[in-house]
């Protein structure tokens, strides 16, 4: 018995590490990304705002330079504190891109070129992150159906976003590339308004049959926004299409949406199996 009460103990370790180090390997490399896309879209003269955006590229590269050092076998204590000290910087990233939103809302960056929604796009995806390391750290999982509900109402109107961003930073010659991303847009608005819908009916919408069917839906249309997502990534990267989309932030919103298919295939898996109580 106690025996048993070890192991069942080292299995939750373990899972904890595995979870903390995908997480953590993931949207480190997410968060240096954006501070990227931010200081290319400030002015030569935001001088100080560039190199505050510098300065978390570097912080958030050496985080995904030491999530990558560590493995599934390290220490979970040593994991525990290196989520609180990323937790820290992703709490600062947020702060900086919050303040940069309150900057362009207010008109005081006249001319650059970051939209105010992906701004704040990335500050919620900043949020997300420091969210996923404490709800980690602290050992408390969502009840699945929770979770399935909350992670997609997020994760649909982050694809709805994307969907958006390409449309505006296609040429507008491109009108047959601006059409499909219009439609993507108008195709993820209605999947937040249903997810938002199903939230609204808690608990009484949590059943197995209308999480899987929801489930499914969603799957259908992130798998395809994800394939037009490559598809358009490597015209860019070919230079076959007339933009202002950085090659990176093509593969930046396609890896977004992987991950978004992988959760849901995740919480498939857990909805339709044995372990109904764990995300
Ligand atoms: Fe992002
Ligand atoms: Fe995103």
């Amino acid at each position: 018995m106690k025996g048993n009460k070890n192991s069942n103990k080292e299995v939750a370790s373990e899972m904890f590490v595995a979870r903390s180090l995908d997480e953590t390997r993931f949207w480190s490399r997410i968060m240096k990304e954006h501070s990227l896309f931010l200081r290319l879209g400030f002015r030569c003269e935001d001088t100080q705002l560039i190199a505050e955006a510098n300065q978390f590229y570097h912080l958030f590269e050496q985080i995904e330079r030491r999530a990558h050092s560590f493995t599934n076998q390290t220490d979970p204590e040593q994991i525990r504190r290196f989520n609180s000290e990323v937790q820290q910087a992703a709490t600062h990233i947020f702060a900086f891109k919050r303040k940069v939103l309150g900057l362009i809302l207010t008109c005081q960056l006249p001319g650059a070129n970051n939209f105010p929604l992906l701004v704040d796009h990335v500050s919620r995806e900043a949020n997300y992150f420091r969210n996923r390391l404490i709800e980690l750290n602290e050992g408390k999982l969502k009840p699945l159906a929770d979770a399935i509900i909350k992670e997609n109402v997020f994760f649909l109107r982050i694809m709805a976003d994307h969907a958006k961003f390409i449309g505006h930073l296609l040429d507008p010659s491109e009108r047959k590339l601006v059409d499909m991303a219009r439609n993507f847009s108008n195709d993820f608005d209605e999947l937040v308004f249903q997810a938002r819908d199903l939230e609204g009916m808690k608990p009484h919408s949590q059943t197995v049959p209308l999480l899987d069917q929801f489930l499914d839906q969603n799957r259908v249309s992130v798998a395809s926004l994800r394939d037009f997502k490559k598809t358009a990534r490597d015209l860019i990267e070919e230079c076959k299409i007339k933009s202002i989309i950085h090659p990176l932030l093509a593969d930046h919103v396609f890896r977004e949406a992987d991950r978004f298919l992988t959760i849901i295939d995740m919480f498939e898996a857990h909805l339709t199996g044995a372990t109904p109580h764990s995300k």
